[in-house]
């Protein structure tokens, strides 16, 4: 699970602010972070996948930082620590999310490239340009009436659950939660459903980043996708997000446009499909939730706070880089140096509530959470996340009242890759129904109650 480390940060450069440190005490050079000839960790491979609360827990051993490989050749530092999280997402003076420099010395077909090589959007912009573009995307989304939003879900989920309601069992992953809010995104762009088949395939392939000939491909085939939008949306414009970006007065050009549909897409589906799969399998395995399927306490929104604030569906991004040489929470680090913020390290920090319990989102449990990122940054789109996700549970818990995983929690396996908590699978079997029958609602299909359940287990985190 590591491999020889990467030069850890050292620096004679300038001082910067962020660390908390006196003056006089920023003056001192800190040792390197790790000694020479020690490991760094891996952040990829099956390890990683099967423990990555293992590995941020060894990684606090360095303090609020600590070296990693994200991808063979590609070294990082990641913040872990929740105060040194904030600090760093909140001070643009210091840090940059212009990652040119940086990419100059990374290795061009590394499977991470995809989600860090510059691109004219708003991940990679900072001030002026940033809210240029995050105004485009917010005003656009703000266009989408949350009842309309609520109703393409419910459309979207009742096909998904038509298709594979008859034959009680499912994957929930591959049949349910990665592909409806594909469906959405591809309806609030503009395009027929058939196109969703398509975004699919280059989607995980993006985000799974495995080989560089499959990331190489996947991002080809999303390119394909978008070539076709962009057209469909110039020859005619429609009530969908394409046309908005296309006329909003920020004035995107044609290809800023394209960027911002495609960092847009790319942003929002595996994050939702891993924020609604996450909180399924959280339900499906803890008795807390067992009597909400049947109108009990715990609701489907608790689930989707619980996975926000224990098991965020982004664990690992915010790629940022020093403007110049920084000092930062006990680590010197070089000026243009990859820095990523581990939200799932920070999230379950011991104590991080008191750490600092503003400038995250709230959750149930009280405290801010990071799962949305936080600064200006931040997931811009958080409000309309949770109703997709919220419906999409709730639609299927609806339609399937006594649906159940049909492995433990325990025995649930995670995509690798550094940037996503994502299922691989999530088996599941219910009574068997036919929603496509004349007159039928999810409310009418269950005749019988619920039927006696196996005892379930507290979810792993
Ligand atoms: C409808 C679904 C979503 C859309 C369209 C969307 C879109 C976006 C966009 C455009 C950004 C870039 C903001 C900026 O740089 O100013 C962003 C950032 C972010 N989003 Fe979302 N998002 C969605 C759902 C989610 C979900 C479900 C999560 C996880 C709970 C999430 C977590 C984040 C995080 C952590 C960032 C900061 C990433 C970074 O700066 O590196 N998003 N999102």
């Amino acid at each position: 699970m590591t491999s020889p480390r990467t030069p850890g940060p050292r620096s004679s450069g300038s001082l910067a602010s962020g660390e908390g440190a006196s003056g006089a005490a920023r003056r001192v050079m800190p040792p390197p972070v790790t000694p020479p000839g020690s490991e760094v960790t891996q952040l990829y491979g099956p390890d990683f996948a099967a423990d990555p609360y293992g590995t941020y827990e060894r990684l606090r051993e360095y303090g609020a930082l600590a070296p990693v490989e994200i991808s063979p050749g590609v070294g990082a530092m990641l913040v872990t620590d929740y105060r040194a999280a904030l600090d760093l997402l909140h001070d643009s003076e210091t840090w940059s999310k212009d990652s040119r420099t940086w990419q100059q010395s990374a290795p061009e077909d590394s499977p991470v490239m995809p989600m860090l090589v510059w691109r004219p959007n708003l991940f990679f912009s900072d001030g002026e340009t940033h809210e240029r573009y995050r105004r485009a995307i917010t005003d656009s989304f703000d266009r989408i009436p949350p009842h309309e939003l609520r109703t393409a879900v419910i459309e979207l989920a009742d096909s998904l659950i038509a298709q594979f309601g008859e034959k009680g069992e499912a994957d929930l992953m591959t049949e349910y939660a990665r592909v409806l809010p594909l469906m959405l995104f591809n309806r609030l762009f503009g395009l027929p459903d058939s196109y969703s088949e398509q975004l699919i395939t280059a989607l995980a392939g993006v985000w799974e980043g495995r080989t560089p000939e499959e990331a190489s491909a996947a991002g080809a085939a999303f390119e394909g996708y978008i070539g076709e939008l962009m057209a469909a949306k110039k020859q005619v414009r429609g009530e969908d997000l394409t046309s908005w970006f296309m006329d909003h007065p920020a004035g995107l050009s044609d290809e800023e446009v394209m960027h911002h549909t495609v960092i847009t897409m790319g942003a929002g589906h595996e994050p939702t499909a891993n924020l609604i799969a996450n909180a399924l399998a959280r339900m499906l395995t803890d008795d807390r939730y067992y009597s909400t399927l049947s109108g009990g306490a715990l609701t489907p929104l608790d689930a989707i706070h619980d996975v926000l604030q224990n098991e965020p569906p982004i664990a690992n991004y915010s790629a940022h880089f020093p403007k110049r040489d920084v000092y930062f929470h006990g680590t010197w680090i070089r000026r243009g140096q990859l820095v990523m913020v581990s939200y799932a390290a920070a999230n379950t920090q011991h104590g991080r509530a008191e750490a600092g319990a503003s400038g995250g989102a709230t959750g149930s449990g009280g405290g801010a959470h990071l799962a949305w990122a936080a600064g200006p940054h931040s997931c811009p789109v958080q409000q309309p996340a949770v109703l997709i996700a919220t419906t999409a549970i709730e639609r299927l818990t609806a339609w399937l009242s006594d649906i159940e995983l049909t492995v433990r929690h325990d025995q649930l396996t995670y995509r690798n890759g550094p940037f996503h908590r994502a299922l691989t699978r999530l088996p599941a079997r219910f009574t068997p129904i036919s929603p496509d029958q004349p007159g039928a609602t999810p409310w009418e299909s269950r005749e019988s109650r619920p039927r006696e359940k196996h005892r379930r287990t507290s979810p792993a985190r």
